[in-house]
């Protein structure tokens, strides 16, 4: 099916914690690239964060997180100049989008998702309607673009079917086919899974009680190097190849870092250290690490010691989302019959 709707991509961070290795080669890395294939809008989803406690009541650590995302994605290569890059709370058609969305969606679709459940745990009944109603929100962080397309992680898969399916039920009920587009997710065939240094089976995570699971992107080099000699690892000598990584979770992981910082294949990585030690693996690891990481870590401490800068810079960017935004919002209050 062609679609009338132009390409462009659309995707968003939740300013909680601390951003580590996993989000810079999950993801940051990759949106850097698509800024030259299409056009593009990043978000930091201010609003998304207040949801869960990590992000509820605690002014001072949003704004504060926010801004080190913002930071983040410009270190990280974003080029404010083409890619506008804004927090949602700053572009209110999010909201407005959200609130419509929440009546075009239905229980039995939220009932579904499975990310609600798992976050919500044992004690659904203490978690906030936010957190309930957030994928809505997200459909509308995409929609209220008519963006097509969405980088993001297995995880958020669902919630993009869900975008999906309200996209097509808006369209349909109100008799418009087409306004909205059907967005789809880009799942980065070069992403990098980044594993816990401490656990190879389980994801690198901000929520890891143990920082030496993870490098943050603002480490310095000697807490980088320390954290990469305290990595875990087995007994055995590096494998010379693919197939021998089989349940070595860990020496699959500190490889696929490695491969995806210097821009080589896996099967390179392997070839390069096959058969040896992990000790001396581990030195050339924190050199290249320490060397990729460190000048965008010095970028977003220099950004970060002017919050000025990044508000302007987050201003500006939701000024230009703004733009795009706020037809769409017209023509759906128009659609919808609210009198303006
Ligand atoms: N839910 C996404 C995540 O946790 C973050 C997000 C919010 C998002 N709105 C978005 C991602 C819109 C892509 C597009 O990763």
């Amino acid at each position: 099916m062609t679609t009338p709707h132009k390409p462009l991509v659309l995707s968003g961070m939740q300013p909680t914690n601390t951003l580590h290795l996993g989000n810079y080669l999950g993801a940051l890395k990759n949106w850097v690239k698509m800024q030259e294939q299409m056009p593009c809008l990043f978000c930091v989803v201010d609003m998304h964060a207040i949801t869960a406690e990590a992000g509820y009541g605690k002014p001072e650590e949003l704004a504060r997180a926010t801004r080190e995302v913002a930071a983040a994605y410009i270190a990280g290569g974003v080029d404010v100049n083409r890619t506008p890059i804004f927090n949602q709370g700053q572009v209110p058609e999010h909201a407005e989008l959200s609130w419509v969305f929440n009546c075009v969606a239905r229980l039995g679709w939220m009932d579904r998702m499975t990310q609600f459940k798992e976050k919500s745990g044992k004690h659904k009944e203490r978690a906030s309607v936010g957190l309930y109603t957030y994928p809505v929100l997200m459909a509308a962080d995409i929609l209220v673009y008519r963006a097509t397309h969405v980088p993001v992680g297995e995880d958020q898969k669902q919630h993009l079917e869900l975008a999906r399916d309200i996209a097509q039920k808006f369209n349909n009920d109100f008799g418009v086919p087409d306004f909205f587009p059907q967005p789809e997710p880009v799942i980065m065939g070069t992403a990098t899974r980044v594993m816990s240094l401490r656990d190879g089976t389980k994801k690198m995570s901000k929520s890891d009680e143990s920082d030496a699971s993870r490098i943050n992107l603002t480490d310095t080099a000697e807490t980088i190097a320390d954290k990469i000699r305290r990595a875990k690892t087995d007994p055995l000598p590096l494998p010379s190849s693919k197939d021998e990584l089989a349940g070595r979770p860990e020496a699959e992981n500190l490889l696929s870092i490695y491969a995806a910082l210097s821009d080589q294949t896996l099967e390179a990585t392997i070839a390069e250290f096959s058969g040896q030690q992990f000790s001396g693996f581990k030195g050339k690891f924190a050199e290249l690490t320490v060397a990729k990481l460190e000048p965008m870590a010095k970028e977003m401490r220099r950004l970060l010691a002017d919050p000025g800068e990044i508000d302007r810079i987050l201003k500006s960017g939701a000024q230009k989302a703004r733009a795009i935004a706020t037809p769409v919002m017209d023509e759906v209050k128009k659609r919808v019959g609210f009198i303006s």
